[in-house]
């Protein structure tokens, strides 16, 4: 698969993919969106990979959705498209997990998509913001909502009323990020803690992502009913046999994937 945006490489389970686009900090125009829709259902097909870490340079995760190619869209063009619409339901759907590691700035439809990941590794020197509101407009791609259940009603309004950037300590204090590391670690941290996950029983991890998720999405009663069905299932499965036969008999599991 080539993309024009982004940069691939896997090394061994993990694809580590950075976002290319420096010369406009990596403003999320549509090829970007394109590659990325690619690229997560790629991600998603492949069976030798088993996590993702999304990364963008040291100035810039992504400084938002690209400014330019909006300037002349109007209402219509935005609603009868749904461009960024498809692009966030693509990306949301990925069932395996990812993380983003974010260095500089994650603005806007940047922080939108750095939201999007399963958690975010930050570098000390991360920015995140949703400044849509100095362009005249809103988040429109999960922003005010992601943002909002990350670090609460206060913060998030704060954030989107003033456009204001939230550093990598306060981000980590509130709860929108899972660690911050020093910048020059980033990517080395964000892979190691990747390489860890795609350790991990493949159908266990993909159980445990959803759970998780489910956790926004549906009243707790439920929720906890899906979570023992689901946790009921994994019992039929081969890496269940293995992973409890492996720690009675003090020796590593050697998954299946099944
Ligand atoms: C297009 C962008 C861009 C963007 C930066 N650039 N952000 N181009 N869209 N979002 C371009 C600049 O125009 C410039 O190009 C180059 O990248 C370097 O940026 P500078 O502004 O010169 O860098 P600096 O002075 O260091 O300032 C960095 C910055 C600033 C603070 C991040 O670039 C900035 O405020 N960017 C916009 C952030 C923003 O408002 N994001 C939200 C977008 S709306 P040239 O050609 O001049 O060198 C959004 C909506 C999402 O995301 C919802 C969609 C549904």
């Amino acid at each position: 698969m080539s993309y024009e945006t982004i940069l691939v490489e896997q090394r061994g389970a993990v694809t580590l993919v950075t976002l290319n686009r420096p010369q406009a900090l990596n403003a999320l125009n549509s090829q970007v969106l394109a590659d990325l829709i690619a690229l997560f259902a790629a991600y998603d097909a492949d069976e030798s990979q088993h996590c993702l870490v999304l990364t963008g340079s040291e100035k810039a995760f992504a400084a938002g959705a690209d400014i330019k190619e909006m300037a002349d869209k109007s209402a219509a063009d935005m609603y009868l498209r749904e461009l960024y619409s498809e692009w966030t339901t693509r990306i949301c759907a990925t069932r395996k997990p990812w993380i983003a590691a974010v260095a500089g700035f994650a603005l806007g439809g940047g922080c939108e998509l750095a939201m999007m990941a399963d958690f975010i590794i930050a570098a000390d020197t991360a920015k995140f913001g949703q400044p849509e509101i100095t362009l005249g407009v809103a988040p429109g791609m999960g922003g005010s909502q992601r943002l909002t259940r990350a670090i609460g009603k206060a913060k998030a309004m704060e954030m989107c009323l003033t456009g204001r950037m939230m550093g990598a300590q306060e981000a980590e204090q509130a709860g929108l990020v899972a660690r911050v590391v020093a910048a020059a670690d980033l990517v080395d941290e964000a892979l190691k803690t990747a390489q860890k996950i795609a350790a991990m029983p493949p159908m266990a991890a993909i159980a445990n992502k959803e759970l998780v998720n489910l956790a926004f999405e549906a009243p707790l009663s439920q929720a906890l009913v899906s979570e023992r069905r689901l946790f009921q299932i994994l019992f039929s499965s081969e890496d269940k046999a293995e992973g409890m036969a492996a720690f009675i008999e003090k020796r590593p599991a050697i998954w299946k994937g099944r």
